[in-house]
């Protein structure tokens, strides 16, 4: 089915209540696993990069076509999006390189600011036919990453209710990303969600919802979340965790025998699968059933 936007991915989530799992990939062998287990569950997914990541390529153009082509090649709905994009030119940046949707997060920003530059975005983006999801409140984390303790949520930094309507009514975005206990990359101890507060927004926005920082937030946390109105929960940290570990383990020297790189980069995708494919499974994402089709679908460029 190939490429449609985050609009068109999350379509059917709030009234069916499922999430569609979000994935940052770090290069091709990562975007390959991605993809092939999205395939395999016969599900749509959202693949992401994340802005910051385009400074360490400089073959934006032959590295995005070859993301492109794979995703032509897939028969499920995929949904190719910028994450945590830092201004209007980097989210423009990324719509030049064929981006279906892109993530601006200006929640660090006071919120006028947020709202004036997100507009600016969304009325780029929606001429192009592009998604934007925006960030309300702030979800924080890896600015503590290198703490093995993980990082403590900032209570103060979570979505006001009120301010979260006014943010979706203003700006026009198609998703929204709000703040209610998850952090980026490693928790301090168990996450503890404020579902009353997502269950508050969701009665006062039509629009999908979403939650960062999904690495680390056990089973029945994600249940619950979506039951109280998430529909789009994004997933990097756990992929990596898990391919590494696995990674080290297989290179533990056994009997004298090494396992050589194509054996490591076969176990490193193996783990990207099984994290992505159990985390549709927890957030009940279903098969898209679209109405009538895609606006995205087919050539664009
Ligand atoms: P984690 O790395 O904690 O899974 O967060 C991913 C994320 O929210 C990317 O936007």
């Amino acid at each position: 089915m190939g490429l449609v936007t985050l609009k068109e991915i999350l379509s059917e989530s709030i009234e069916k209540k499922y999430a569609v799992g979000a994935f940052d990939t770090m290069n091709p062998l990562m975007t390959e696993a991605i993809l092939s287990a999205a395939e395999e569950a016969g599900k749509p997914l959202i693949l992401m990069q994340i802005d910051a990541m385009f400074d360490l390529r400089s073959d934006h153009d032959v590295y995005f076509k070859n993301i492109r082509n794979m995703i032509d090649r897939t028969t499920v709905p995929i949904c190719l999006m910028l994450d945590h994009g830092a201004s209007y030119e980097h989210c423009i940046r990324a719509i030049h390189y064929g981006f279906s949707s892109v993530m601006f997060d200006g929640s660090m920003l006071p919120f006028e600011e947020n709202v004036r530059q997100t507009k600016q975005i969304v009325r780029a983006a929606h001429a192009c036919g592009v998604s934007v999801e925006a960030e309300i409140g702030h979800v924080g984390g890896l600015e503590a990453e290198s703490d093995p303790n993980g990082s403590e949520v900032d209570e103060s930094a979570y979505s006001e209710p009120a301010l979260a309507q006014q943010f979706a009514e203003q700006t026009g975005i198609d998703a929204m990303a709000i703040a209610f206990g998850t952090v980026h990359g490693k928790y301090r101890g168990v996450p503890k969600l404020d579902y009353q507060r997502l269950a508050t927004i969701r009665k006062m926005v039509d629009i999908p919802l979403v939650m960062h920082g999904g690495s680390g937030v056990p089973e029945d946390g994600f249940r619950n979340a979506v039951s109280n109105g998430i529909n789009k929960i994004n997933i990097c940290t756990q992929m990596i965790q898990t391919a590494s570990e696995r990674m080290l383990r297989a290179a533990e020297p056994c009997e004298g025998r090494r396992v050589g790189f194509p054996e490591l980069y076969a176990i490193a995708q193996e783990a990207v699968k099984d994290v992505v494919k159990t985390h549709m499974d927890v957030f009940g994402t279903q098969p898209l059933t679209l109405k009538q089709a895609p606006a995205y679908f087919g050539e664009r460029r």
